[in-house]
């Protein structure tokens, strides 16, 4: 196996990779510099954290006041709720509070606020850092998360992969802003496409995409050792790897600039005359023709276009419009794009009797070329 892909990981029920403080703090970059006041006066929650180890809460808790926060949340999910179990052992931090309870260690959950100076030392920071034990075990359906998400402006988090459908749906029915990490196969989900198509959720900025794969902190029974970078030894003494996730990427309905950067794009004869040699092909099945590489759209071509999922990478929205998917024509929902003569499967785009890979179907704005 080339890597650990979240498809596996999601069989393994391996729910715990951990975002470097370095991808957050990409990520965000890119939101502050179209709006610097993207998080100011907001309340925001971290659900599905690991506070004390977790580099979202270090992360804003270091920029609150930089970013002119109202409150910072961020909850943990109880140990023995857990589908992975690490031999865990709660830190000196707990263990040296006089709340401390062993039991409720390993059966609530905790959280952690953060919205005053309680130290006294003139600013906000991790000093000032407040925690209790949840009523419960911190699992983001439950009635106490739900109520934390409620209050929240903006919900950020990397969610477990396995409950991805389920954590997009919580934060679409609540109507709150977010910033998530997710598997790029999640952008075909009957859940999740519907939302992209119609400009209610986008991919994030993706700073440094590296070919797909973001880099995360993996404990040491999980991890793939052919893809290890780096071995580090976190604070609680244990080993964890610096892992190559495949296929990962933030989702968010924050702007950001990239988002209205419009592609650079040829015509479609220049792209015959220069790049491909020859002409665009027609499915067999469709109304609409093949695109295999992003960067051959032509910046002319009036008609639907079929082109691979990677296209939301660079997708502007002013730009292009989302007609739909292959499996959107397989659904039924895109009647007007079927060749009537073809009496073959409409499951996805067939050139001369051969199946190609899934398709988002797009054409240009009208105006915009
Ligand atoms: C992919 S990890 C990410 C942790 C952290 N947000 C980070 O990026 O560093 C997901 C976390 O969600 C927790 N989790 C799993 N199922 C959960 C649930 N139903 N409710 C809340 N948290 C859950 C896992 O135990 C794990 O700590």
């Amino acid at each position: 196996m080339a890597n650990i892909n979240l498809a596996n990981a999601q069989k393994a029920r391996n729910d715990e990779f951990f975002t470097q403080y370095f991808d957050i703090q990409k990520e965000i970059a890119a939101y502050l510099e179209l709006n610097p006041d993207v998080f100011r006066g907001k309340t925001i929650l971290l659900p599905c954290d690991d506070p004390e180890w977790s580099n979202f809460t270090k992360f804003f808790a270091q920029n609150f006041q930089r970013f002119g926060l109202k409150k910072f949340i961020s909850t943990s999910y109880a140990e023995n709720s857990k589908n992975y179990k690490s031999g865990y052992l709660p830190t000196l931090f707990e263990t040296d509070d006089p709340q401390f309870d062993e039991n409720k260690t390993m059966i609530n959950g905790k959280i952690f606020i953060l919205d005053h100076d309680k130290s006294g030392d003139g600013k906000i920071d991790v000093e000032d850092l407040e925690w209790h034990y949840l009523k419960g075990d911190g699992d983001f359906r439950s009635k106490e998360i739900k109520k934390l998400r409620d209050e929240a402006d903006i919900i950020i988090t990397n969610p477990p992969f396995s409950l991805f459908r389920e954590f997009l749906a919580w934060i679409m029915e609540a109507e709150k802003q977010f910033l998530i990490i997710g598997n790029m196969n999640a952008i075909t989900y009957k859940e999740v496409f519907p939302l992209l198509k119609e400009n209610k959720v986008w991919l994030g900025n993706n700073y440094k995409v590296n070919g797909g794969a973001m880099f995360f902190e993996i404990p040491e029974e999980i991890a793939n050792l052919d893809q290890v970078r780096e071995i580090k030894i976190n604070e609680k003494g244990k080993r964890v790897y610096i892992t190559r996730v495949q296929g990962v990427r933030w989702f968010t309905n924050l702007e950001h600039g990239r988002l209205h950067q419009p592609l650079p794009l040829m015509t479609e004869s220049d792209i015959i005359k220069f790049v491909t040699k020859k002409p665009f092909e027609k499915y067999d099945n469709y109304k609409a023709i093949e695109v295999s590489l992003v960067k051959n759209i032509p910046s002319d071509y009036e008609g639907v276009m079929g082109v691979p999922v990677s296209f939301l990478d660079k997708y502007n929205p002013d730009q292009f419009e989302i007609v739909g998917s292959d499996y959107n024509v397989k659904q039924g929902l895109l009647p007007e794009l079927v060749n009537p003569k073809w009496k073959g499967k409409i499951d996805r785009g067939y050139i001369n009797n051969k199946r190609i890979y899934t398709r988002i179907l797009i054409k240009h704005k009208r105006g915009a070329k």
